[in-house]
């Protein structure tokens, strides 16, 4: 196809790629195959079982067993294959190794908003390193959108209300296509971008570098205007835990209206209901924005809801700030821990 320069396939850019096309590859080759010998049989039959004078009214056939297990199992077992085949690599997509760069990524009429666990924004751009993998925590500000790679042959859906997880480890420098995969309005295909692929250390110089300042206009500037500086999602956050007073109630040595925070994220939270919950980023922005949904096990509810008054980014800053309040008091510091019943809550 390369002299007809009009490629078939998308170029192989990260590690899954391959992988993804060895299934797609496979599902051709079973196509072709039984085109073949569906079309094959037809012609074969047709001339086999032409008719003749001799034969002017057909045999009568009975049933088969053998034949009818056979295009019972064959099929079955088939299916099975591309069944675990494809289960397989959409578990391998969703699951991110732990060494992994982090990115936030949410999704908006119409334009992606990214922001790296060191701080640095982006909008319908994204740097990453060759070579590393890379944590995508998604969600969406509105409808539903698909964060689709071609190049690395990751597509996962944007949801609101929810955060979805992707990786991809890039394996090439270079510049690939960043689409929107679902409708998502009248500028769904105009929501587009480009992922940067870099050498590690060229990576690690622009993620320090502070960003210029592009004279840009339209909902793209406006986005970029309302975001507060280059705060990493930690600082971002805790800065938003004072600002909206949630620090009154969740003081880190507990005793206060609200549960301490430290040390919640990962536990299991037990409810006044008498049912445990794990602390994940869902339950944490569940208790934000429902706070009377599961109330924790000795607690009152008494927090207002922050419905309507955090933006998604905000969000996952406090996700992110209270991801970062550890057990382990620093050395020293004197903070007497908390009961474990007292410290598993984010209500
Ligand atoms: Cu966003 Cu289509």
């Amino acid at each position: 196809m390369r002299a007809y320069d009009f490629p078939l396939f998308p170029e192989q850019a990260s590690t899954m790629a391959p992988q993804v096309d060895y299934l797609y590859f496979f599902l051709i080759a079973i196509s072709v195959v039984f085109s073949i010998a569906i079309a094959g049989a037809l012609i074969g039959f047709a001339v086999k079982f032409r008719r003749t004078p001799e034969n002017q009214v057909g045999h009568r056939i009975h049933g088969s067993t053998v034949l009818e297990v056979a295009w019972s199992i064959i099929p079955f077992g088939i299916t099975m294959v591309i069944f675990g085949w494809g289960a397989w690599l959409f578990v391998a997509q969703s699951r991110p190794p732990d060494n992994a760069h982090e990115v936030f990524v949410v999704g908006k009429q119409w334009m992606w908003k990214l922001q790296h666990m060191e701080g640095r924004r982006e909008i319908n751009e994204l740097h990453v390193p060759v070579g590393q993998a890379v944590k995508l925590t998604m969600t969406s500000e509105d409808v539903i959108h698909a964060f689709y790679v071609p190049a690395f042959r990751t597509k996962f859906d944007v949801l609101p209300g929810r955060y979805t997880t992707a990786w991809f480890n890039a394996t090439k420098p270079g510049e690939y296509h960043l689409f929107c995969a679902e409708y998502c309005g009248t500028q769904h295909s105009g929501m587009i971008g480009k992922i940067v692929v870099m050498e590690p250390a060229a990576f690690q110089a622009w993620l320090s570098e502070t960003p210029p300042i592009l004279p840009m206009s339209g909902p793209v500037a406006s986005a970029a205007a309302g975001d507060a500086g280059s705060l990493s999602p930690v600082a971002a956050g805790e800065a938003l835990f004072a600002q909206k007073a949630c620090i009154t109630c969740h003081q880190p040595q507990g005793g206060a209206l609200g549960p301490s925070l430290v040390g919640v994220y990962g536990s299991t939270v037990k409810l006044a209901d008498g049912s445990t919950v794990t602390a994940d980023d869902a339950y944490v922005r569940d208790s934000i924005l429902n706070p009377t949904g599961k109330i924790v096990a000795g607690f009152q509810p008494v927090m207002p809801t922050f419905q309507g008054q955090l933006t998604e980014e905000q969000l996952m800053q406090l996700i992110q700030y209270i991801k970062s309040l550890k057990a382990t008091p620093p050395a020293g510091a004197g903070v007497a821990q908390n009961p474990p019943a007292a410290a598993d809550s984010a209500s």
